[in-house]
């Protein structure tokens, strides 16, 4: 097992050309979790996790310019490494937080600096934990996440899947990781298409229904910021309907809809306008792709 002393670290003070701290064999308790490639979504569950109380100097980022993990060690007193290796040497879970086309070459980078214990949480769309597995030593517990946006708001869903020599615990290291950001599930990986479909891509399409609602209500002519005020705090009480109750959503839909009302009536153009099915071949479509672009992945690996 490498040793975890980190040799190529910069605290959170540490300016150009000063002196970088020295390695040290002091470890502060608890896991120590290294976030290789620390954009917009490793960033987001690396502020949930000092938001939520973690100690900073458990926590270590890279990046692919220097810019973005110095920014991150300012904010959060992170620790930034220079390196990939580097980090995943010191670190106890590593999270893959590069886009999906860079996370095999960063696994061909860290293979030799990943210990035995130690946890890949991957959470680049689309690769399998097999996938990773092969470019990573054997046995390796790899665990594949899938968030969604709502992370930066401490709202996230996440599916979680162990891979082949991923433990319970080793699982439970992953959700904990996630929790920082909102809740999480676990799922066989065989289902993590149809979870990007609804979840992962989930928020685009109620994004995409609120611009539509808003632009419905100017057409009404309501002004702009009245519109909107209106679509969201009625997205947000509905949902929190929908999570506080636990009731089904068929029961509160016909709890607005009165026979021969008005809701009734908006209703019935949405099913002349086959949103019902228009929203199966959406998340329909949007699983296929997910499909083809790990299949690509897969193949794009083989042929290397
Ligand atoms: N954003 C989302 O909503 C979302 C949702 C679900 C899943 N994901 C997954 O999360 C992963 C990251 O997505 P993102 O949106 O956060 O992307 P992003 O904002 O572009 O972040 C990627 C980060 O990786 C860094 N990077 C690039 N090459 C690197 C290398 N060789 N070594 C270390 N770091 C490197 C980049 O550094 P620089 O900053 O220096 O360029 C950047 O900080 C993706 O695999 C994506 O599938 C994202």
């Amino acid at each position: 097992m490498p040793s975890r002393s980190p040799n190529s670290w910069r605290g959170p003070d540490v300016a150009a050309g000063e002196r970088l701290p020295e390695p040290t064999d002091e470890r502060p308790a608890g896991q120590h979790l290294a976030f290789l490639g620390a954009g917009t979504m490793g960033g987001t569950i690396a502020r949930g996790l000092v938001a939520a109380g973690r100690d900073p100097r458990t926590i270590g980022v890279t990046s692919h310019g220097a810019a973005t993990r110095e920014k991150l060690s300012r904010e959060l007193k992170v620790l930034a490494f220079d390196d990939n290796p580097s980090a995943a040497q010191w670190a106890d879970v590593v999270v893959l937080g590069v886009k999906p086309a860079q996370a095999l070459a960063v696994c061909d980078e860290i293979e030799p600096a990943v210990g035995e214990g130690t946890i890949v949480v991957s959470l680049c769309a689309g690769l399998s934990c097999a996938l990773l597995e092969s470019r990573l030593p054997q046995g390796t517990a790899v665990i594949r996440v899938m968030p969604n946006t709502p992370a930066s708001v401490g709202a996230a869903i996440s599916g979680v899947s162990g891979g082949s020599s991923a433990s319970d615990a080793d699982v439970a290291a992953a959700i904990a990781v996630m929790s920082a950001v909102g809740k999480a599930v676990v799922i066989p990986e065989s289902q993590q298409d149809a979870l990007a479909a609804i979840s992962g891509s989930g928020p685009a399409y109620v994004f995409y229904f609120v611009e539509a609602l808003v632009e419905a209500g100017v057409t009404q002519g309501l002004a702009r910021p009245l519109a909107t005020e209106l679509a969201v705090q009625t997205l947000l009480g509905s949902a929190r309907l929908l999570d506080e109750t636990g009731t089904h959503p068929t029961l509160l839909r016909e709890a607005v809809t009165s026979p021969g009302g008005t809701t009734a009536a908006a209703l019935r153009a949405l099913d002349d306008r086959g949103l019902r099915c228009a929203i199966q071949d959406a998340v329909a479509a949007c699983a296929r792709r997910s499909a083809e672009l790990g299949a690509q992945a897969a193949a794009d690996a083989g042929s290397r």
